[in-house]
């Protein structure tokens, strides 16, 4: 098969989330067996893309446009094509926000006016770049109207869209629907893309695609119900036939501990010497105080939804019981201010980095006892995967990809990790007592530590419900979307 995807993150270039590490990582499994990838993805930052040594590059433009394309071959058949120009590669900061954090005022009208040229110049016809697409798969709301455009274009492709965190939805009011060039009739709320007032992005995709996906089973059924459907629950559950919850998987060489080149020393489930080794040359790095309690690690956008604040609230109580606290991650500033003042507030015991760092996460994942993961909701987490590879043991909120990924070690015989419930800070704590028991008895954590890092998180096995999902709607190409 030969798919596009359209996103606006790919590790590790352009990274603000999971949702980088799973373009990259999905691309390059869907190539590596046999399929033909191509990643389409708005350049953001001036430095990108990089010209790194040894990549095929070529410049093309379309039509009147002012977007620059550059392509980029990572393997035989897995192909980058950056667009730049106007409004991307001409400013600083990312795919959302600049440098300081402010999201884009004109993101809807950049991304809007890209899906536009996709859809009118790339997708119909071959191209410098080969022949079209079998299927196109987008992401999230920034590629939200593609599928619309394909669909009022009547483009014969079929579309995909993945719901990567349905709390981003690409808001926009009447004005800027008018400068997107789509005919008044989308501005509805039943079957179009009207929602409360504003205009959705998300929503045009949930409506338009043939099929969607989320990163979940769990969040998938969550997403059906007012609790979690950020009012899309209705939308979503007259396409409940269509979407199905497929786990993410890992980039399971990347993350492994017994190659990781980031890793002081490597180990394996066989020998964890040398995760005691990076544990200890991380409380080192780190500047934290010896201690008798065990190291918990929190990494990840330091915002409401990864539950930071939560963190913030019990952290003096852990403090006190012994533990060693680290914390990675940009976020919102109101929640960075929080994190700043509280490792100020315990120097040497909390030791937080506003920064985001490939290198610290490899480190830290190792180094560590504990991750913590206290999410409001979670659409899959790749972090809690990540640390049982390297034998770190998760405390989730079991909620969502959350729910789907650990397994509670007091509860279940093949347990994993330490899940919370009701969704309270007590609930919470508890639970961090719960595993700090478990932690202080050496025989029953290392044998499940062997556990979680036996466990397989790849690719492999959970890319076949995707190419399932393709080439279902290649088996029915030319029927009306549903
Ligand atoms: C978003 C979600 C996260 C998910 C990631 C990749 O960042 O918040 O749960 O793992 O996308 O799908």
């Amino acid at each position: 098969m030969r798919m596009a995807f359209v996103t606006t993150e790919l590790a590790p270039w352009i990274k603000v989330g999971g949702l980088a590490d799973v373009s990259t990582s999905l691309a390059n499994t869907l190539s590596a067996l046999g399929h033909t990838v191509q990643v389409l993805i708005p350049v953001t930052g001036v430095d990108c893309p990089p010209r790194s040594a040894g990549a095929v590059e070529r410049k093309g433009s379309i039509g009147q446009s002012s977007l620059i394309w550059r392509s980029t071959r990572i393997s035989n058949n897995f192909e980058v094509i950056w667009i730049g120009g106007a409004g991307f590669s001409d400013r600083d900061g990312g795919p959302y926000a600049n440098s300081f954090g402010e999201e884009w005022p004109d993101g809807v009208l950049r991304y809007g006016h890209l899906c536009e040229i996709l859809a009118r110049a790339w997708i119909p016809q071959k191209n410098e770049w080969g022949p079209r697409p079998d299927l196109i798969h987008v992401h999230d709301w920034p590629t939200g109207l593609l599928p619309l455009w394909i669909h009022k274009l009547g483009i014969p492709i079929p579309t995909v869209l993945t719901i990567h965190n349905l709390a981003y939805q690409g808001l926009f009011p009447h004005e800027i629907f008018e400068r997107l060039d789509l005919a008044p009739e989308f501005w509805r709320a039943e079957g179009g893309i009207e929602f409360y007032g504003s205009g959705s992005c998300l929503k045009a995709g949930l409506i338009f695609a043939n099929r969607l996906t989320t990163v979940s089973p769990s969040y998938a059924r969550e997403i059906l119900t007012p609790a979690f459907g950020n009012g899309l629950e209705g939308v979503l559950r007259g396409r409940a036939r269509d979407l199905t919850g497929i786990l993410n998987g890992i980039d399971s060489d990347c993350w492994n501990p017994a190659t990781d080149p980031l890793l002081p020393v490597r180990y394996d489930a066989s020998d964890l010497t040398g995760k005691r080794y990076c544990r200890e040359a991380l409380i080192g790095q780190l500047d934290l105080s010896e201690s008798s309690g065990p190291l918990a690690a929190f990494i990840g956008r330091l915002t409401e939804q990864k539950g930071i604040d939560r963190l913030v609230e019990i952290a003096p109580r852990l403090v006190s019981r012994g533990w060693r606290l680290v914390v990675l991650g940009r976020g919102t500033s109101d929640a960075e201010q929080r994190v700043a003042d509280l490792s100020r507030h315990h120097p040497g015991a909390i030791r937080v980095l506003t920064e985001q760092s490939e290198s610290w996460a490899h480190r830290i994942e190792a180094g560590a006892d504990l991750f913590l993961m206290p999410s409001r909701f979670e659409p899959c987490g790749l972090s809690q995967q990540y640390s049982q590879r390297y034998g770190t043991l998760p405390i989730v909120h079991a909620v969502g990809g959350l729910r789907d990924t650990v397994q509670d070690a007091d509860q279940d015989p093949c347990g994993t990790g330490f899940r919370f419930g009701p969704d309270t800070l007590e609930s919470f704590f508890s639970t961090c007592v719960r595993a700090e028991q478990a932690w202080r008895t050496p025989e029953r954590w290392i044998a499940l530590q062997r556990r979680a890092m036996s466990i397989d998180f790849s690719w492999q096995r959970r890319v076949r419900a995707y190419i399932q999902i393709y080439e279902d709607l290649l088996s029915k190409r030319g029927q009306s979307p549903s």
